[in-house]
């Protein structure tokens, strides 16, 4: 299945921001003909997204909740089958104008993943894409012009939503006929170029994400998705604490450090169940206990997670954190090889490595997903729809526990977000979570629709107020705001085009 062609803003946005999307694309349009000299050919977009349940555990192997929001990234494009120069414009003047130069099918483009550059996020999408397609083209030439919606460091996934629009205009360019599923694949090791070591949610959401529905992504033992029907009354509304939260920058200390220590974790937990028995090597712990489950039938995922926090008792004893050489005597590895094997791409800072507590993160964490899609299931099912409350808390109690493991387990919470979830909480918010990386961004708060106003009032008076005072009503609108499930990426046609 390929990222569909629509015609019209509507099959894509809300009715209730119909007007303002229209005159957000007319202004693209007339800003990239002033550029350019000419009318785009085609635009594509893909959304950033908020995720319900499941943190950091996707590069554990582990299946995640997330759900599209409207803010997306837009880029119109023309194209000029007489040279391979790109150039790329953003709407935002705070990032200015590039060009670089196709380098040929070995190199394909240069991406100096040592500085925090904008444009390295659509060289990330261009290389991908020329790089995986199964036709060697030598690419068009692209003028293009970027508007970028979602908060750049919000947790809202603004680096995927650039990443794979611009994997997405590239294939629409060269007509590269590549499906969602490898658009989705392929970007996910693309972005790694820029320097995070991310998992794959972001980009499963911005590609896959369905309009009123929750996305479960999965990722073992292939990408695979599924829409997942959230209970009605069901309201949500996401807060930007402003925290700035820069995977780029902080990388070393917080996502590319977290990765290395699930991954060790995994690691020790292998080498103590299954010594040297097994040829492949494993280092997530959803490997791990497929593993261990596999002669073993009929246990349900949840049950094999349980058993698997008890392994972990067992196994990674070390509560006050490893260091290398402790990690790699109890993975049965040399020092100098965990450092080539985790930290050299992605180096990491740190005294110690708290594997126990992030194992525990993990495993329960996978836990409350298999239980939050349970209950929505189950309410789905329910013809009557009778208590329709219990069902919101419910999920509200999973979201808190989720929170809750963050900021002590995973230690990716900070005081802004433990705060805005507090408020939150007191104003008929079910649950309340960070979500996305952590260390700042956004939360996200589960509620009923009629309580939506009072809460997001409470939130501005008790936070905003006390934090940005001199914040204009526009500034707050878009800091908080409620959401709703949006439609994945889309190329988009429906415009006069001379
Ligand atoms: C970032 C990454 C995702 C995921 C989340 C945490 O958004 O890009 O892959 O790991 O953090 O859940």
């Amino acid at each position: 299945m390929s990222v569909p062609t629509v015609d019209s803003l509507q099959s894509i946005y809300t009715n209730a921001s119909l007007i303002k999307q229209g005159e957000r694309y007319d202004t693209v349009i007339k800003q990239f003909n002033q550029i350019y000299g000419r009318f785009p050919e085609f635009i594509v977009r893909s959304p950033g997204r908020v995720n319900l349940i499941g943190e950091h555990i996707d590069y554990s192997g582990y299946g995640v909740l997330p759900m599209a929001i409207e803010r997306d990234v837009v880029q119109a494009v023309a194209t000029d089958a007489s040279n391979t120069k790109v150039q790329i414009a953003n709407m935002n003047p705070k990032y200015p104008t590039r060009t670089f130069e196709y380098e040929g099918e070995e190199k394909v483009v240069t991406i100096d993943s040592s500085s925090l550059e904008w444009s390295n996020y659509f060289k990330c999408g261009y290389k991908g894409m020329l790089e995986s397609s199964k036709e060697k083209v030598t690419p068009k030439g692209m003028s293009i012009l970027v508007d970028g919606t979602v908060p750049a460091g919000s947790g809202l996934s603004s680096s995927a939503a650039f990443v794979c629009s611009s994997a997405l205009a590239v294939i629409t360019a060269n007509q590269l006929g590549l499906s969602k599923q490898e658009l989705t694949e392929v970007a996910i090791v693309a972005e790694r170029n820029v320097g995070v070591n991310s998992g794959g949610m972001d980009q499963a959401a911005s590609v896959f994400a369905e309009k009123n529905y929750a996305l479960y992504v999965e990722f073992v033992p292939k990408l695979k998705t599924l829409p997942v029907q959230l209970p009605s009354g069901a309201s949500f509304v996401i807060a930007h604490t402003l925290v700035t939260a820069d995977k780029f920058t902080s990388g070393p200390k917080h996502y590319n450090l977290r990765v290395v220590e699930t991954k060790m974790g995994a690691r020790i937990l292998a080498h103590c169940l299954f010594g040297n028995k097994l040829d492949v090597v494993l280092d997530t712990y959803k490997q791990v206990m497929d593993e261990y489950f596999k002669t073993k039938q009929g246990i349900s995922e949840q049950d094999q997670l349980t058993q698997m926090l008890t392994l972990v008792d067992r196994y990674l004893t070390n509560t006050t954190g490893y260091t290398v050489k402790e990690m790699a005597d109890a993975a049965g590895m040399v020092e100098n090889d965990v450092v080539a094997t985790y930290m050299t791409r992605f180096p990491v800072q740190t005294d110690v490595f708290r594997l126990h507590q992030r194992a525990v993160h993990v495993l329960t964490e996978a836990r409350r997903v298999q239980q939050f899609i349970y209950i929505c299931h189950q309410h789905e099912q329910d013809v009557n729809n009778t208590n329709n409350n219990d069902v919101l808390k419910q999920l509200g109690d999973i979201m808190n526990s989720s929170h809750e493991s963050c900021a002590t387990s995973f230690d990716c919470s900070c005081p802004e977000l433990d705060q805005v979830c507090n408020v939150a909480r007191q104003h008929g918010a079910f649950g309340a979570r960070l979500t996305g990386a952590g260390w700042g961004g956004a939360a996200v708060f589960l509620t009923t629709p009629e309580n939506v106003p009072t809460l997001i009032q409470a939130v501005k008076e008790q936070y905003y107020h006390k934090n940005f005072p001199e914040f204009s009503k526009d500034q707050l609108d878009d800091a908080i705001f409620p959401t709703e499930p949006c439609r994945g990426a889309t190329i988009f046609t429906g415009f006069d085009q001379s």
